[in-house]
C-alpha cells in the first residue's frame, strides 16, 4: 500500500512539487539559523568575487535541501548542475561531469553518500584542488593525467549523516543540519501553497494539516493536495478544519501525523516490553526494508521523542508507552536507562 506520509528517498520530483518550490529566500520558510549563515557566507563570496565553498545538508527526506541548492543558484546567480550519487557508476561519468562545468558552476549531488570509495576519491582533489587526477592503465604502465577543472562549488545532500566518510565530509567548508519544521511553519508553507492551487486553506485546517505533516513540507504538500480532492467533491470554496479532519482519518493519517505503519512499529517497540530491539528485527517483522526504518519512519520519532535508540537496539519511551495508554513497568528498561 502506498504511504501516503512516505516519502522518496531520491525525489525524482514531480511538477507540484516543483511548482510550489521557492527561489528566493522570502518563500524559504523556518530553518532560520542555516538562512542566516549561508546568507552571509553567499554576500561575503559575491564580494570577493569568488566561488562559494562546498555545501553540505544533512537530514530527512522532504526537508528543503534540493530547495535550498535551488536557491543558493538563485542568490549566486549561477547555473546548477544536479545528479544523484548512484548515477554516478563510474569515474568516467563523474570526469565527464565535472569537465563540463564552467567558471562558478553549481554541482549538486543528492543521496551522496551512495558514491563509491573510487568515486569519493577523484572527487577528492576536483573539491581541493579543482584538479581531476585520473589514472589510465594499470600496474607499472599505469598513468596518472591531471586535468585542471574550473572553480565550482559542491552542495552535497543526504539523508544518513553517519554513513559519509570523514574525509569527504571534512572537504566540505559548510556543513548545515536541516531541523523538521513546527507546526506555525508548515501551517505558512500549507497556506502558501493553498493559495497556489487557487483553493484558500483555512487557518485552522493549515494548522490541522501541519500538525499531521510529522514536521515535513513534502509531506505538508502533500496531504494539502489530498484534503482538497476531498473539498472539491464536495464542492467547498475553501479548505475547513472539518473537512481536514474528515479527509485525513479517511487517509489513515492519525492527529499525529502517523499512519498504519508508524503505529505497527511503535506497537512493536512497546510490546517487546524494553528489550531492545535490532533494526534486521524490526525490518523482518514489519516486511520493510532497513533504509525506509531508518531514513523515513525513525528520525521524527526519534526527534519527538517516542523511541530511543540505545547501544543495543531501539526500545519505547515512556511517551510511546502513553500513546498506548500502558503505564511502563520498572522492567521495561525506562529506569535509569543509559541512552547514546
Ligand atoms: N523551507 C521551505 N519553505 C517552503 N517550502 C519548502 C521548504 N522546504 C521544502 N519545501 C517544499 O517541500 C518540497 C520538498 O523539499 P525538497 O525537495 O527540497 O526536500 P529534500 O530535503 O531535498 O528531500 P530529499 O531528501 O527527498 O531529496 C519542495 O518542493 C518545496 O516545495
Ligand atoms: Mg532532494
Amino acid at each position: 500500500m502506498e504511504r501516503i506520509v512516505e516519502i522518496d528517498k531520491i525525489s525524482f520530483e514531480n511538477e507540484y512539487e516543483k511548482s510550489l518550490r521557492p527561489t528566493s529566500w522570502e518563500g524559504y520558510i523556518g530553518q532560520e539559523q542555516i538562512k542566516r549563515n549561508l546568507k552571509v557566507f553567499i554576500k561575503a563570496s559575491k564580494q570577493r568575487e569568488e566561488c562559494l565553498d562546498h555545501v553540505l545538508f544533512f537530514g530527512p527526506p522532504g526537508l528543503g535541501k534540493t530547495t535550498l541548492a535551488y536557491i543558493i543558484s538563485n542568490e549566486m546567480e549561477t547555473n546548477i548542475k544536479m545528479v544523484a550519487a548512484p548515477m554516478i557508476d563510474k569515474s568516467g561519468d563523474l570526469a565527464a561531469i565535472l569537465t563540463n562545468l564552467e567558471e562558478g558552476d553549481i554541482l549538486f549531488i543528492d543521496e551522496i553518500h551512495r558514491l563509491s570509495p573510487a568515486i569519493e576519491e577523484i572527487l577528492y582533489s576536483a573539491m581541493e584542488d579543482f584538479r581531476l587526477d585520473i589514472i589510465i592503465g594499470s600496474g607499472p604502465a599505469a598513468q596518472t593525467i591531471k586535468i585542471d577543472l574550473p572553480k565550482f562549488t559542491l552542495i552535497g545532500a543526504t539523508t544518513r549523516a553517519g554513513m559519509i566518510s570523514s574525509p569527504l565530509r571534512d572537504r566540505f567548508g559548510m556543513h548545515f543540519r536541516l531541523q523538521f519544521y513546527d507546526k506555525i511553519e508548515l501551517s505558512q508553507i500549507i497556506t502558501k501553497a493553498s493559495h497556489h492551487l487557487g483553493k484558500e486553506c483555512l487557518k485552522e485546517g493549515a494548522l490541522e494539516i501541519a500538525r499531521r505533516s510529522r514536521g515535513t513540507p513534502r509531506i505538508a504538500l502533500r496531504l494539502l493536495k489530498r484534503v482538497r480532492d476531498f473539498a472539491d467533491v464536495e464542492h467547498e470554496e475553501t479548505i475547513s478544519k472539518e473537512r481536514t479532519d474528515y479527509a485525513l482519518s479517511e487517509l489513515g493519517v492519525n492527529e499525529l501525523g502517523f499512519d498504519e505503519l508508524d503505529i505497527k512499529f511503535l506497537k512493536l517497540l512497546v510490546e517487546s516490553r524494553g528489550k531492545a530491539l535490532g533494526l534486521s528485527t524490526i525490518a523482518a517483522a514489519l516486511s520493510e526494508d532497513e533504509g525506509t526504518i531508518e531514513d523515513v519512519i525513525e528520525p521524527y520519532l526519534l526527534a519527538n521523542g517516542y523511541m530511543q535508540r540505545t547501544a543495543k537496539g531501539r526500545i519505547a519511551s515512556r511517551k510511546c508507552y502513553e500513546l498506548f495508554k500502558l503505564t511502563p513497568l520498572e522492567s521495561d528498561g525506562l529506569f535509569g536507562e543509559t541512552l547514546l
